[in-house]
């Protein structure tokens, strides 16, 4: 089966071509820097740049892959949650490519397409062509894609080109991004996954392919609106989690001490908002912090650490509850080193599998609606109607 999937659910317009589990193409343009200027997406200009950009994405999509419209057995779209002008774009347009074609319709939970990124594995890198049994393949992270008729400056097109061609853009090869991905669903087991991003931050319980249970989640901001918000109030630029993961890796996180929301809490749910508080509070205390590199150096490696030590304690714990022998983890945050590196070592002490996202995975992609959408369609889930409308407020249960 051959299917397209789109994803316009926030500031990230994309399109991706999957076939049979693989992943033959995922293009990405990212608004981050259109928003930067705000300090946070402006749902307006969000929906203005994907009527922008949705058509040469899609165009981009199908050529890496190789695909003709009419090649397509069917077509899948976030339905929600996200904000509503940006979720109409790519929903419509995906029902009317479905329309068109006479093909079935996929409307997907962006958190649940989450929660199954995990099990999208690299294969095969750039640098090791023809292994794992499969042909040479060779990833670009384009700065900018050229000769599309309409596109936008800026677009940034992650490209898994699979076979023997040449390099169709100049580009940076995306480190561990770079090669053949493919939904590994044989090596599921049952997990407690931990899905946290800009947008959401919750533990789920997946029992199997398609059965999954919220065990908690937050009772106010996300885990990143959480990095965002603080890295605000020290005057870093939007988004401010990656920032704060590159300046946390030269700071000491036991220089300040900040609460750990919730961790003591027999619950699962988080909360974010009193951190960031304190965080607000301790800068109105220590005038002048800020002009000190090494001492911001410190402080973001004493928020993120608060933040990660929640994150990582409140997913073992569940996981043990659970009597789950396998953990998790995908969206934006699941991009920290931090996190990356201590659910690595806290799985390791309880003798727990992990299985982390790919980080070109763990944002927003059209990659991980299409592998669900595929998978529901094995599953005999029911298409999607044509007619369907976006759920912008479509909750995870
Ligand atoms: O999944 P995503 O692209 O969009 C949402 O659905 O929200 O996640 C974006 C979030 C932002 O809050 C961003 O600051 C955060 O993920 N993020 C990070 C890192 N990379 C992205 N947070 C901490 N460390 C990072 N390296
Ligand atoms: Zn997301």
């Amino acid at each position: 089966m051959i299917l397209l999937a789109l994803e316009t659910s926030c500031d990230e317009t994309s399109a991706a071509v999957v076939r049979d589990g693989r992943v033959l193409s995922s293009a990405v343009s990212s608004q981050i820097k259109l928003h930067a200027e705000y300090g946070g997406v402006v749902p307006e200009l969000a929906a203005r740049e994907h009527l922008r950009n949705l058509i040469p994405v899609v165009q981009t999509a199908l050529r890496d892959a190789g695909v003709q419209p009419g090649q397509l057995d069917a077509v899948a779209a976030t339905q929600g949650p996200g904000l509503p002008m940006a979720l109409l774009v790519g929903f419509k347009a995906a029902q009317a490519v479905a329309f068109a074609l006479r093909k079935p319709f996929v409307g997907i939970n962006h958190h649940e397409a989450h929660l199954y990124s995990p099990w999208i594995r690299l294969i095969a890198t750039s640098h090791e062509p023809g292994s794992a049994g499969v042909s040479p393949a060779r990833m670009e992270l384009a700065g900018e894609t050229p000769a599309l008729p309409g596109a936008a400056s800026g677009i940034q097109c992650v490209k898994i080109v699979s076979g023997n061609f040449p390099s169709p853009v100049a580009g940076v090869r995306g480190g561990n991004a770079g090669g053949i991905f493919f939904a590994d669903f044989a090596a599921f087991q049952p997990n407690v996954s931990l899905v946290v991003s800009g947008g959401h931050t919750m533990l789920v319980k997946v029992e199997s392919e398609l059965k999954h249970r919220v065990l908690g989640s937050t009772v106010d901001d996300a885990a990143g609106e959480c990095f965002d918000k603080t890295g605000k109030l020290m005057g870093l630029p939007y988004p401010a989690g990656p920032e704060i993961d590159r300046l946390a890796e030269q700071g000491n996180p036991k220089a300040y001490d900040f609460p750990r929301p919730l961790l003591n809490d027999p619950g699962d749910d988080f909360s974010f908002s009193g951190l960031k508080t304190s965080v607000r509070y301790f800068l109105r205390d220590h005038p002048g912090i800020l002009d000190d590199e090494q001492r911001v150096r410190d402080l973001c490696a004493s928020i993120q650490a608060a933040i990660v030590e929640v994150l990582v304690k409140k997913t073992i714990r569940a996981a043990k509850r659970n009597q789950v022998h396998c953990v998790t983890a995908s969206g934006g945050v699941t991009c920290n080193r931090a996190l990356r590196r201590e659910l690595g070592r806290a799985c390791e002490r309880e003798g727990l599998t992990l299985q982390l996202a790919e980080k070109s995975l763990c944002t927003d992609n059209a990659a991980m609606i299409a592998i669900l959408a595929e998978r529901k369609l094995f599953h005999k889930v029911p298409a999607t109607d044509l007619d369907a409308e976006i759920q912008p407020g479509w909750v995870l249960t």
